[in-house]
């Protein structure tokens, strides 16, 4: 019997479905699991992909299954067990063999791993992947970080495996040790940004406009066939008009409001305040998922401020509102979306990557969760400035940020005069304004900062004189 070309280790949701999915494309390849059971039942449910399946019961097996150098996927929970896994694992392994860890990893645990192994004969690749337990099943899009010599060893069977977008397989390799967990971690701030912006928007029209769920879900499928088209407007329209099979309601008015969050869009915040980077759109979206974790917070809070005496919310016309709302959420995203780019180019640096960002854009078009148009135009962008400081100064963005940003306007002001919470909205709108305004307001930060603590500023003549004359009189 031929060797698998590939192992995966975690026979979970993603795990499975990963394994059939390599199997379905015409790779064989070596399963195993921590319980014999699971390894077990995933073999007798495979169906006619069994043939490209070998199931393991132990590890010796596993490893003696897998053309040499082996690939070994790991797909478990991030974190510790990674550690555990890699370490039951090395023993059996030789020279060239890959550990992959397939999960959402902090970036900084691939890093630590991918050195511990350098030098000797293993290597590790940390790969993001993206798409839900769908993506996973028929086509995810994949973000390779590790040694160029380990991706090329892969390369064959994950770019069977990947999302197409038009043909082109979604998978990349983006740089050494951390780069592909890195990516992964901001694709997924980006996605905080999008949907909690998206949510914003839902709050208007079910607490401003009062329309119920499933006109709101018609909206978001109008939307969908327009420039806002994606994935997650897409399932946003499904989720809003889903009926409860419980009560008949829409399911989502009998969803709590608390968010979930594993980490993601935090550790995105965290590396672009360590590199000093504003995104403040995926700021504004972790957040709001922890203020939306308060809920017994919030009631209280609301029994004893009340809501913002506001009145009715009003709108002149609303069709030409709902059209707001549409290139509202459009230019926020951009603002999200040239955030992240800005974020990954200075990691880039940071850390040495070398990431190429019209690769990044493109092979998140398809398979993974913030898929959509509105990326192919990102890559072209990219395409055409690959070096260019920050997205929304390419033309093509310019001119859809000067197209947009008075709708974000309009709604971000009858969201903050009607007493509705627009954080991400908001942001996306401080950002733009911030950014395209040559002369700013930290001079008196600087002054500031120098009266309390002498701290020295740079003058606009470039004179050599940095601090102030202070305490002396200056008439109004
Ligand atoms: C993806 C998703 C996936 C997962 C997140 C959700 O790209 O396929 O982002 O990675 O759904 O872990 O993260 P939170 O639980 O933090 O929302």
């Amino acid at each position: 019997m031929s060797q698998a070309e590939i192992g995966l280790i975690g026979l979970g949701v993603m795990g499975s479905n990963l394994a059939l999915n390599i199997a379905e494309k015409g790779n064989k390849i070596a399963v195993f699991n921590r319980t014999v059971e699971a390894t077990r039942k995933f073999y007798a449910e495979a169906g006619e992909l069994k043939g490209q399946i070998v199931p393991c019961e132990t590890i010796e097996e596993f490893v003696a299954a897998i053309r040499p150098p082996r690939p070994i996927i790991i797909m478990i929970k991030a974190g510790e067990a990674v550690d555990q896994q890699m370490e039951i694992l090395k023993p059996y392994l030789s020279k060239g063999d890959i550990m992959i860890d397939a999960g959402n990893a902090n970036f900084r645990d691939t890093m630590r791993r991918f050195e511990a192994l350098k030098g000797s004969d293993l290597t590790f690749i940390g790969m993001g992947v993206s798409g839900g337990e769908e993506g996973a099943r028929h086509g995810p899009s994949i973000m390779v970080g590790g040694t160029e010599e380990s991706y090329r060893r892969v390369e064959k069977v994950l770019t069977s495996i990947a999302a197409k977008y038009e043909n082109d397989p979604c998978v990349a390799w983006l740089g050494e040790n951390g780069a592909g967990h890195f990516v992964k971690t901001i694709h997924n701030g980006i996605e905080y940004a999008d949907m909690q912006m998206i949510a914003e928007i839902y709050g208007i029209l079910r607490d401003g406009l009062k329309m119920s769920a499933a006109e709101i879900g018609e909206v978001f499928g109008a939307w969908n066939k327009g420039r806002l088209n994606s994935y997650l407007i897409e399932i946003t329209e499904k989720v809003l008009k889903a009926a409860d099979p419980l009560t008949g309601k829409p399911i989502v008015d009998m969803i709590l409001d608390k968010a979930g969050q594993k980490g993601t869009g935090k550790w995105s915040v965290i590396e672009a305040q360590n590199m000093g980077i504003p995104a403040t759109g995926i700021e504004a979206a972790v957040a709001a998922r922890s203020i939306s974790s308060m809920k017994d917070e919030r009631e209280a809070a609301e029994k004893i401020l009340g809501l913002p005496p506001v009145g009715e919310f009003t709108v002149a016309d609303r069709q030409a509102f709902i059209e707001d709302l549409e290139n509202a959420l459009l230019a926020a995203k951009i603002g999200a979306y040239a955030q992240g780019f800005a974020v990954m180019s200075a990691a880039s640096k940071e850390f040495g990557w070398n990431l190429p960002m019209p690769t990044i854009a493109k092979i998140w078009r398809a398979g993974c969760i913030i898929r959509s148009q509105f990326l192919d135009e990102i890559t072209t962008a990219f395409t055409k400035a690959p070096d260019v400081a920050n997205l929304i100064v390419t033309p093509a963005f310019a001119a859809m940020v000067k197209e947009t940003d008075g709708a974000l306007r309009r709604v971000v002001s009858a969201a903050v005069l009607g007493g509705l919470p627009v954080p991400a909205l908001a942001s996306a709108l401080g950002y733009f304004d911030s950014y395209r305004r040559g002369r700013g307001t930290a001079n008196v930060i600087q002054a500031q900062r120098d009266f309390f603590g002498a701290h020295g500023f740079d003058r606009v003549d470039g004179a050599d004189s940095h601090h102030g004359p202070w305490g002396s009189g200056l008439n109004a």
